[in-house]
């Protein structure tokens, strides 16, 4: 582990790609927020070179990025004390991604389960973009020197992958120059289920509308998918092992204790031996409060195009600062002449 040799830099991505869910704010943004502080730096991205490797509508893909730029600083990102942005206004991630390319082995990607998952049956028809995005994601974090990243459980193989790549750079070229990042996946919610089927989790790309909480939803939906939510008859229990075969259940307390910042344990003691018809407006209630005020606060940013556009264009250059240095740096390891004067 090199962790004395680099200071500590927190780096995450999201994909701008369709609405913002409760599980993206539960189990990333939330996060990203309570790591900021003055201690650390934080680099906060809206991949949208990763959102293309499946098929993104140009205008669409446009006003989801500036709307997640308006979701993360509607949750509290501070555009002064991170570095927000949009990946593709900075090149370098791209360029380290190809030096990643060819460090990556095939058998590595192929094994990847999101790869499997999202190309399916029809490999053959996938894009190459698809196989190849954990190299470009490796790329997001370790052309900052990275050594924390804060993402939901979805995340850790790709994360994984992270630092098998870096070991095999620093390796093959016989130095110490990237870090081994460390994933960080903490808290209650690090997997949010979905509400209609607690062994699906919640996913931006489920056909149906009530499996998610969007950012975007008002108060009335919000109460009434939680209404619906998917349960059992049973009343809750006191303590966390009387959750283990009830996936459901599991689901709804999890997220109320990630609303309310306690832990799961925290949470059955005050409502251990509530039925669902008790427990479910109070989580609808908690719900709402925390989460009326982030989508209220989006809609007014949307308001300003100009400025979210402006926001995106200064972080992109902060990031830029840190980048560059970073990819000469590599070249030059690599052996690319004119790395120098870059
Ligand atoms: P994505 O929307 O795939 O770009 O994901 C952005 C971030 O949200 C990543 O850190 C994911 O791990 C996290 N995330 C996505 N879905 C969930 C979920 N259902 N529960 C917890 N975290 C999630
Ligand atoms: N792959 C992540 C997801 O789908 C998004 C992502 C891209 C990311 N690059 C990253 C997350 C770098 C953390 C760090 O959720």
């Amino acid at each position: 582990m090199t962790e004395t040799k680099f200071t500590p830099r927190v780096f995450s991505g999201i994909q701008p790609s369709g609405n913002l869910h409760l599980g993206n704010y539960l189990g990333a943004l939330k996060r990203f927020v309570d790591m900021q502080g003055p201690e650390k730096e934080t680099v906060y991205c809206m991949v949208d070179l990763h959102a293309i490797t499946v098929w993104q509508e140009p205008k669409e893909l446009a006003h989801s990025t500036r709307e997640l730029c308006a979701g993360f600083i509607a949750a509290g990102i501070d555009p002064e004390q991170s570095i927000l942005f949009n990946q593709s206004q900075v090149p370098e991630h791209t360029q380290l991604a190809w030096i990643f390319n060819c460090v990556a082995r095939m058998g590595w990607m192929q094994r990847m389960t999101q790869w499997k998952d999202k190309a399916g049956k029809n490999q053959q028809n996938a894009s190459l973009g698809l196989l190849a995005y954990p190299s470009l994601m490796a790329a997001d974090i370790l052309v900052y020197h990275a050594t924390h990243v804060p993402v939901g459980d979805d995340q850790k193989q790709h994360l994984e992958l992270t630092r098998d790549i870096a070991i095999k750079f620093n390796n093959d070229f016989g130095v110490d120059f990237f870090p081994i990042t460390e994933p960080v996946i903490e808290g209650a919610a690090t997997r949010v289920m979905s509400l209609r089927d607690g062994s699906k989790k919640m996913s931006k790309s489920d056909p149906s509308d009530m499996s998610r909480i969007n950012m975007t939803d008002d108060a009335d939906t919000i109460a009434k998918k939680i209404r619906k939510a998917k349960t059992d008859p049973d009343a809750l229990p006191s303590e966390v092992d009387g959750l283990s075969e009830r996936p459901e259940a599991r689901n709804l307390v999890n997220i109320y204790a990630a609303l309310s910042n306690q832990t799961t344990d925290e949470v059955l003691a005050e409502v251990g031996g509530k039925q669902f018809g008790e427990f479910k407006p109070m989580l609808a209630d908690l719900a709402v409060a925390k989460l009326s005020p982030i989508s209220t606060e989006m809609a007014r940013l949307m308001g300003e195009e100009a400025e979210i556009d402006r926001i995106l264009a200064k972080g992109a250059d902060k990031a830029r600062a840190i980048a560059a240095p970073i990819l000469r740096q590599t070249y030059e390891i690599v052996g690319m002449v004119g790395a120098k004067q870059g």
